[in-house]
Parts: C-alpha cells; structure tokens; sequence
C-alpha cells in the first residue's frame, strides 16, 4: 500500500456526511484517500458511492483497539482525520456507554495506534461545540470553559482533552478543530435541519401533512459541511498544531429555519409544523454562537455559503429527491 509517492490520508467515519466531502476535497488536492469502514450487514457507502472507485476501504471499529493499529501500520497514512463517531446526541442519553467507547475512547485508540505506529503522523480530531453545551460566555471561542449537557458532549469533552494530552505529552501534531454544526443535503435525517427540508419537500409534494418537531427555541450556528471540511485540511497544514473553533458566526433558532425552509417552497411553516414532547431532550443546549477569529487569522479560513443560501440548497435537493422517488412510483 506504500507504492505511490501521493500523500496518504485515512478518514475515520468516511461513510458519514463530513467524510464524504472531505474524500471528494482530497481526492481533488491529488491525495490518496483510505476510508475506515466497519462491517455491517447492508452496504453504508451511499454517501461515497460516486467516488468509491477512487477510494481504499480498510476494515476497522474504533471499539476495537486491534483493528485501528492494524489499519494505520497498512496504510502507513501521513494524515489521520477522524471523524468517526456515535454523533446523534439523542442515542447518547439511550445508548451512553457504546457513545463514550465509541466517541470518547476511541479517540485514544486512534492516537495510541499512532503512537505505536509512527508519531509524525498528523492527526485532526473531530471535537464539537455541544462541548460549550450550557455556555458560559457568548460568542464561544478556543478559550470558553466547556460544560456538556449530554453523554455525547461529556465524550466529545474527553476526546477533546486526550488529542490536546497526547500532543502535549508526546509531541505529536495532533489537533482539534471546535467544529459548529454544520450540514448539507448529505446530512442524516434525523438531524433537526435535514428532518425539517426533508419534510418540506414531502409536504410541497403532497405525500405528508404535518412536521413534528421538539424546541424550536434552540439557537444554534449553522454552516455548510464542504465549507467546513476545508477547515479540517488546513489545521493539518500549519507550521505548529493548534486547536481552532471553526462556525459562521450567526446563531438562528430552529424556528428561524423552518421559517426559511417552508418559506423557500411558498409555504406558512405554521400550518404544518407540530410541537412534539417526544423530541424534547432530558437537558438541552439552548444557544451556541461561535467566533471564528483565530481560524480567519491564522488559517485563512472563511465560510462561504450564508444561512439562507444553505437552508436553501438544502430543500432544493430534497424537492429533487423526492420528486425522483415519486418519478419511479416509490412513495419517498
Ligand atoms: P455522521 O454522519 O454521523 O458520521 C459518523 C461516522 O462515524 C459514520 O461514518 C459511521 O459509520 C462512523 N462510525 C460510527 N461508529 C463507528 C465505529 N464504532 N467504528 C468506526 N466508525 C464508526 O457524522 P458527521 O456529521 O459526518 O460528523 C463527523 C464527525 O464530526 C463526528 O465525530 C461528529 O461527532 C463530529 N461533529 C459533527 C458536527 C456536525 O455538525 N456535523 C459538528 C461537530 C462535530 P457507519 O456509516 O458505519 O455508521
Ligand atoms: N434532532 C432533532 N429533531 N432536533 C430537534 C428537533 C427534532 O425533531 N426539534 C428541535 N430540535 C432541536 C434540538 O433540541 C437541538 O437543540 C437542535 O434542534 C439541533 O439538534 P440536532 O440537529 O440533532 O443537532 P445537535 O446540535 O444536537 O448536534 C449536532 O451538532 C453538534 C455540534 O454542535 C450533531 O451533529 C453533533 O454530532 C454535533 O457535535
């Protein structure tokens, strides 16, 4: 696997939303690009179907520390993204162990394989900004003190601290980017932004009705993934590894977005949307807004797709989409 004189890159969580166009970033930039997968009983590759040809798969668990050396000593990669992880932070009030063995441990499994494997690999590490969860300062930035409001969090916090401790202890070039949310038409659909464009297009298209929904009082800063996934890149191209928090700089509530998604197709989001004690979490983030300064100065970083440009993109492909299942006789 060692052949070619191309830069090595391997993803961790290749299969999710970021991983997709960050593969399609670093195929373009003329790396090879190594996608970690785990066995699972139906194909996951959807998201990377159109490019798989242009990919290596390797088989590895971040549950299973064997799997992630074996990976990396084959691969041999020159940079490490790791991406994979229990992301949904409702499953991690059900599912709170495999969340932290997953999110928060198996960070360390991936710097430990490193560790044994070769230290000048560079490594990015996926931390997020529900580690601010109930924040103490607004606009958060690299120097706000966390405090997670839920088992996700609470791992994102170790893995936050273990990439910043491994740096630190063996001066390795490993870094975290403070990512905001961020979204596209690849996004899950359970998460709040795709449920609600997805819906959209259902009800624009006549096959749904109503829209249930939990707090559409929480604010949060929403940027588009390929912006996002350029940021990634570039933190592993500094002189010195740093840690960055990487958002637009706006914070919108969810009502906002449906106001603006339903808005899009002509329709009063009003009429269709549904308060659901269900989607009501145990304990919520209520506002996050990111500064973005030291990305700006320091890795020239800039988002460049605007909010309404995003919520607008994003019901436009799910128009599409449903339209082309409705096409084919399928009721999407
Ligand atoms: P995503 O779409 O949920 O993708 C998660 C990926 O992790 C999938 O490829 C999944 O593989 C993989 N994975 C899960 N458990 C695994 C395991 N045990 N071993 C190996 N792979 C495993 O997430 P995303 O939105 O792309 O986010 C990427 C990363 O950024 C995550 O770490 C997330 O927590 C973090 N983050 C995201 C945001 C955001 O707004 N999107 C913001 C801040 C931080 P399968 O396909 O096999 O399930
Ligand atoms: N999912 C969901 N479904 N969220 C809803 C709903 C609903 O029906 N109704 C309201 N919300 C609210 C949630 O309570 C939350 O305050 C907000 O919408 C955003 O929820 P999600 O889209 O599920 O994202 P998240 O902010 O909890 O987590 C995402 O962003 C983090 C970065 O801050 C995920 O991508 C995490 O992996 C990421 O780290």
């Amino acid at each position: 696997m060692k052949a070619t004189t191309a830069k090595r890159a391997m993803i961790t969580g290749i299969t999710g939303q970021d991983g997709s166009y960050l593969a399609e970033m670093l195929l373009d930039k003329g790396y090879e690009v190594f996608g970690v997968v785990r066995r699972t009983s139906t194909e996951t590759i959807e998201r990377v179907n159109h490019i798989k040809d242009r990919l290596i798969f390797v088989q590895a668990d971040l549950t299973d520390q064997t799997s992630v050396i074996s990976a990396i000593d084959e691969v041999r990669p020159h940079e490490v993204y790791n991406l994979a992880a229990q992301s949904f932070v409702p499953t991690s009030w059900k599912q709170p162990i495999l969340t932290g063995d997953v999110t928060a441990l198996g960070v360390t499994r991936v710097l430990e394989a490193i560790r044994v494997v070769d230290k000048s690999i560079r490594m990015y590490q996926a931390s997020s900004s529900e580690m601010f969860g109930k924040v103490v300062e607004t606009p958060q930035t690299e120097q706000t003190p966390l405090y997670p409001r839920s088992p996700y969090g609470v791992a994102k916090c170790y893995g936050h601290y273990i990439t910043v401790n491994y740096r630190e202890s063996y001066g390795m070039y490993a870094v975290s980017g403070i990512l905001f949310n961020h979204e596209s038409p690849r996004r899950g659909l359970e998460f709040v932004t795709r449920k609600i464009t997805d819906g959209v297009a259902r009800i624009k298209l006549g096959t749904q009705d109503k829209l249930h929904l939990g707090n559409l009082d929480a604010k949060r800063d929403w940027g588009f993934a390929k912006d996002y996934v350029r940021a990634m890149w570039l933190m592993l191209q500094q002189d010195e590894p740093d840690d960055y928090v990487i958002s637009s700089g706006q914070t919108h509530s969810v009502r906002d977005f449906c106001e603006a998604a339903f808005g899009h197709v002509g329709l009063d989001w009003q009429q269709h949307v549904v308060v659901d004690p269900r989607f009501h979490r145990p304990a919520e983030v209520s506002l996050l807004l990111g500064d973005h300064a030291k990305a700006r100065a320091k890795l020239g970083w800039e988002p460049e797709v605007s909010f309404q440009s995003l919520v607008q993109l994003m019901v436009d492909a799910d128009l599409e989409r449903v339209q082309q299942s409705l096409d084919h006789g399928v009721r999407a």
